[in-house]
C-alpha cells in the first residue's frame, strides 16, 4: 500500500504567542556565527517592540508550524534602512530550527515571501546574508535573488572578521 506524504509545517502569520518559539529559533543560531551577528541570545522582552513593528500589513511576519502545532521556521521583513523613501524595500530574515533544515522548507517560506510582499507594499527584497553562509546564499540565488553588494570586513565575531552579501531581488 502507498504510504501517504509526510504533512507539510503550514505558513500562517505571527501571533504574539508565537513570540518565545520565534526568539528560540533565532537565539539558536547565534552560537553557530553564521546566520546573525548577534552575539548574545535575546530575551523575549527585548524582542517585543520588534514584533510589535511587524505588522501584517507592511512588514508581516510568518510561522511555520508543523503538524503537532509547534512552529519550526519563521521569516519576516522589516526596514532595510529607516529613511521613507526605503519604505518600498524590506528586508527579510528567515530562520529554520536545525533539524528542518535541507528539507525545502527555506524555499517555500522564501516563495510565500516573494508572492505575498507586493500586498505589503513592498517592492523589493534585501538579504543581508555573511559570506560564509552557504545555505542561505544558495537559498536566495535560488530565488532569483542577485548580489546587490558586498561588504568587505565589516563583522568581527570572536576575533575573525566577516563579509557581508546584500543579495536582493525585484516583486513588483
Ligand atoms: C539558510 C536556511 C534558511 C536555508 O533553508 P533550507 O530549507 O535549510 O535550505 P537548504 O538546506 O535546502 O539549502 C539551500 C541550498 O544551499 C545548499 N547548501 C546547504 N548546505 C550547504 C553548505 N554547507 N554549503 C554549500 N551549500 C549548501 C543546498 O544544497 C541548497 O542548494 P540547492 O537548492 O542548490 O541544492 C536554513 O539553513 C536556516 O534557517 N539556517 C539558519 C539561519 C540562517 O542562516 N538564516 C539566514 C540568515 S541570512
Amino acid at each position: 500500500m502507498p504510504s501517504s506524504p509526510t504533512p507539510q509545517p503550514q505558513i500562517r502569520l505571527a501571533r504574539r504567542a508565537d513570540l518565545p518559539a520565534i526568539v528560540d529559533l533565532f537565539n539558536a543560531t547565534i552560537p553557530g556565527r553564521t546566520a546573525t551577528a548577534q552575539l548574545e541570545p535575546f530575551t523575549v522582552e527585548e524582542r517585543v517592540p520588534w514584533f510589535e513593528a511587524s505588522t501584517p500589513h507592511e512588514r508581516p511576519l510568518w510561522v511555520a508550524e508543523d503538524p503537532a502545532g509547534e512552529v519550526v521556521a519563521w521569516v519576516g521583513l522589516s526596514d532595510f534602512y529607516i529613511r521613507a523613501a526605503y519604505k518600498p524595500t524590506a528586508q527579510v530574515s528567515i530562520y529554520l530550527r536545525d533539524d528542518q533544515r535541507g528539507a525545502g522548507l527555506g524555499g517555500r517560506l522564501l516563495d510565500h515571501v516573494i508572492a505575498e510582499a507586493p500586498k505589503a507594499g513592498v517592492h523589493a527584497l534585501i538579504g543581508l546574508v555573511f559570506a560564509h553562509n552557504a545555505p542561505s546564499l544558495r537559498l536566495f540565488e535560488s530565488r532569483g535573488f542577485e548580489r546587490w553588494g558586498h561588504m568587505p570586513r565589516v563583522a568581527n565575531m570572536d576575533g575573525v572578521w566577516r563579509d557581508l552579501v546584500h543579495v536582493g531581488r525585484h516583486v513588483s
